[in-house]
């Protein structure tokens, strides 16, 4: 199916339907599943929406691996709530996604296999309890700035999943304050803890934001669909902006010598991730891209039972159905 709409993309677009479809989305319309749509306007969608999807279902596995070691009660339960949040999440972008006529399941094994990518964030590990804060505060902090808007793109089964995601998301990204804010407050030990996740997550979390403007590849055409709707640089900056105050606040330092509010720009100058780092990882040479596959893998292949399980019993239900009628 996928292989299927790859091809037919080659296949010109009526350029009167093209004009007409680009008439609805200046107006402010939603594309609905139904309605007729350009095949690149589709294909950016399956693989952004799909990304999204699988950023979240990965995005459980670096925390998930704190659940068990969480410090208090409390903590582990919030935890648990919030992973159980990016499950979600995940399904409400695969069930968006399908409307584009593509299965979960083709979307996962292109996950599994390599075609697809997740964000790299979770390429870094969560060393210590500290890094758990850290990647709520920051982490689900940069995917506020980028979902926020996301609300208003012009497809409409992924507006509305982003609604419903973005108002999970800022629980997310307060919890995670508030843990490390419990860090930076404490002992010597656990200030020195906080500080050092924020060393080791700040430029990855600069890097969510995709590569600099002048070299991303998709920006111009997904602006012009309201597909994306403010560039990689200006997200990156609105983060920036928002979150050194935050980091002040906390006592921590950004491990950013150069970091200087820009008082003629009204905002902070900043340096730029390593994006030799960021491309390297996009490869899959990552700290913990091997892992994270693993992972999927293995949940996946240990799941087929429960798979295969739930179709027998759907197939049976729906014979026991049509024989009573
Ligand atoms: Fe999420
Ligand atoms: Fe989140």
């Amino acid at each position: 199916m996928y292989a299927q709409m790859i091809k037919s993309e080659a296949t010109q677009d009526d350029p009167e339907q093209l004009a007409a479809f680009q008439a609805r989305i200046d107006a402010g319309e939603k594309i609905e599943p139904k309605d007729w749509m350009p095949e690149g306007y589709r294909k950016t969608l399956i693989r952004q929406i799909g990304q999204h999807a699988h950023s979240e279902i990965v995005g459980q596995l670096p925390e998930g691996n704190w659940i068990t070691r969480a410090p208090t009660l409390e903590r582990k339960a919030i935890l648990l709530a919030k992973v159980q949040d990016e499950a979600g999440h995940g399904l409400y972008l695969y069930g968006a996604a399908e409307t584009l006529g593509v299965s979960r399941d083709e979307l996962t094994e292109m996950l599994l296999d390599g075609r697809m990518k997740y964000s790299s964030i979770f390429n870094y590990p969560t060393l210590n309890w500290a890094d758990i804060g850290a990647v709520g505060w920051l982490v689900d902090g940069a995917a506020i700035m980028n979902q926020v808007p996301l609300q208003r793109t012009s497809y409409g089964p992924y507006s509305r999943a982003m609604i419903r995601i973005c108002k999970e998301e800022s629980f997310h990204q307060r919890q995670g304050y508030d843990a490390i804010r419990r860090m930076a407050e404490g002992s010597d030990a656990q200030k020195k803890m906080a500080q050092d996740a924020l060393n080791r997550l700040w430029y990855p979390s600069l890097m969510m934001f995709g590569p600099s403007d002048k070299d991303s590849v998709h920006s111009a055409q997904s602006m012009a669909w309201k597909i994306k709707m403010n560039t990689n640089d200006e997200l990156r900056q609105k983060f920036v902006d928002q979150t050194v105050p935050q980091a002040e606040y906390l006592g921590l330092t950004v491990p950013d010598p150069d970091l200087k509010w820009n008082e003629a720009r009204g905002h902070y100058d900043f340096t730029d991730p390593d994006w030799t780092e960021f491309y390297e990882v996009l490869k899959g040479n990552g700290p913990c891209n091997t892992d994270r596959l693993a992972a999927r893998n293995k949940a996946w292949d240990e799941g087929a039972w429960v798979r295969d399980g739930l179709l027998a019993h759907a197939r049976k239900r729906t014979a026991r159905k049509m024989a009573a009628e």
